[in-house]
Parts: structure tokens; C-alpha cells; sequence
């Protein structure tokens, strides 16, 4: 698939079927990741990659538990996508136990050497997130960039045995679509391009 076509068609999705993913899809999707820029290439980037039954249903039942208390009802005056998008996150949020493959992306502070900066830690981990979530939609796969690690940090820390000095940056679910992809809303080019002057 074109570059642009899966860029423009990369949709949050949130439901995914339960049929399991080919170990070698996911190495693809890590490939790409790591194709991502990073400050001076540091490459303080880690995927662990979660598909054992136990450890994702320890997770997903911390983080549904956690989110049971955030989310309500979407407000009776939302619009059609804002609705959508609220009642899929409860239920992706509730179903990480039975998507197939979790990526948790995570971070070292490596960089600058020396006196490294947490900012550079982030900086390195969403576009290698990115990566992943492009090129799992020109693989036909379904991804959702998630937080929702940080609800059940020590959860998450504990069943995957992450030392404390590693951030975690993404919890991405990933699996086949039981949505379809499709184009991505977006303002136009013309609302935030400035040429030459703010
Ligand atoms: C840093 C970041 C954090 C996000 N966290 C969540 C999340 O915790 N749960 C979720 O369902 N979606 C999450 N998203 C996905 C966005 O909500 C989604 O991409 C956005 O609403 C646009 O929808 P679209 O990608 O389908 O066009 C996150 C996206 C980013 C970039």
C-alpha cells in the first residue's frame, strides 16, 4: 500500500477480531518502528511484545478497572464521532484481555549521554508508535495508539518484569479489524500550514 494511502486510512481501531496475528506481522510492525528517527539515531527504544493469555488478562483486567471509574456516558449533545470514539475506547479498554497481540513501547533515558533528558525519551518513542501504527494499516492490521498503561503502571510493571528506570510510553492492541479502516479526520492542510510567518 502507498505511504500516503495508509497514512490517510490508519484509524484508531478498536475492535479487533480474536483470531491471532502471525509472530512475523508483528516483527514487521517492530521493523518499522525502529525505522523511526530518534535524537542523534539513540535509539533508546523497547517493544515488549504481550501475547500470552495470562499477562494480557492481568493487564486489561487492571486497566478496565482503573478506567470503570473515568468514563462516563458521552454527553448527550456529542456529535456521532466524539460518541464513537468515547464508547469504543470503554471497550477497547475492556477487551485488552482477548486482543490478540499488545505492544508496549518503552523508553530509556539515553540521550544526550551523560545528562540524559526525559523529554528525549518521549521524542524517541511516539514516532517509532507511529511507524508501528502506519505500517500495521498497510498490513491490513487494526492498532489503537493507547495510554493506557499509565492507569495500572504497577500492573504493568509487575507482570512484565519492567525495571522502574524504563518509561513506558504506549500500550497499542493489535489485531485483525473487526472495523474497517478508513480516511482519517483531520483539519485541512490550509487551517495549520504558515508559510514563511506565523
Ligand atoms: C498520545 C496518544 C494517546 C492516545 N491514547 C488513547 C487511549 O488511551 N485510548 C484510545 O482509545 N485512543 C487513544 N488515542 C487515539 C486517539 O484518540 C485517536 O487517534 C484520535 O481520536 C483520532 O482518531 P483516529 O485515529 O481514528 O482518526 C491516543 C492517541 C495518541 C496520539
Amino acid at each position: 500500500m502507498d505511504v500516503f494511502e495508509a497514512m490517510g486510512s490508519a484509524r484508531a481501531i478498536r475492535y479487533l477480531k480474536p483470531d491471532p496475528v502471525d509472530p512475523e506481522l508483528i516483527e514487521k510492525l517492530i521493523w518499522a518502528a525502529t525505522r523511526a528517527s530518534s535524537p542523534g539515531n539513540s535509539q533508546g527504544w523497547d517493544f515488549v511484545v504481550i501475547t500470552d493469555a495470562d499477562a494480557k488478562a492481568r493487564i486489561g483486567g487492571a486497566v478496565a478497572d482503573a478506567m470503570a471509574g473515568i468514563f462516563r456516558e458521552p454527553p448527550a449533545d456529542a456529535d456521532r464521532s466524539v460518541r464513537l470514539m468515547l464508547n469504543g475506547a470503554r471497550a477497547l479498554a475492556g477487551s485488552l484481555a482477548t486482543a490478540p497481540v499488545l505492544v508496549l513501547v518503552c523508553g530509556r533515558m539515553v540521550y544526550p549521554p551523560g545528562n540524559p533528558d526525559e523529554q528525549l525519551v518521549w521524542s524517541a518513542c511516539y514516532p517509532a508508535a507511529q511507524n508501528l501504527i502506519v505500517a500495521a494499516r498497510a498490513l491490513g492490521l487494526g492498532a489503537t495508539f493507547t495510554t493506557f498503561q499509565r492507569r495500572a503502571e504497577q500492573v504493568v510493571r509487575g507482570t512484565l518484569g519492567i525495571p522502574d528506570e524504563v518509561r513506558m510510553a504506549a500500550l497499542i492492541p493489535i489485531g485483525w479489524p473487526d472495523r474497517e479502516h478508513g480516511p482519517v479526520n483531520r483539519k485541512p492542510v490550509e487551517e495549520v500550514i504558515h508559510w514563511d510567518r506565523w
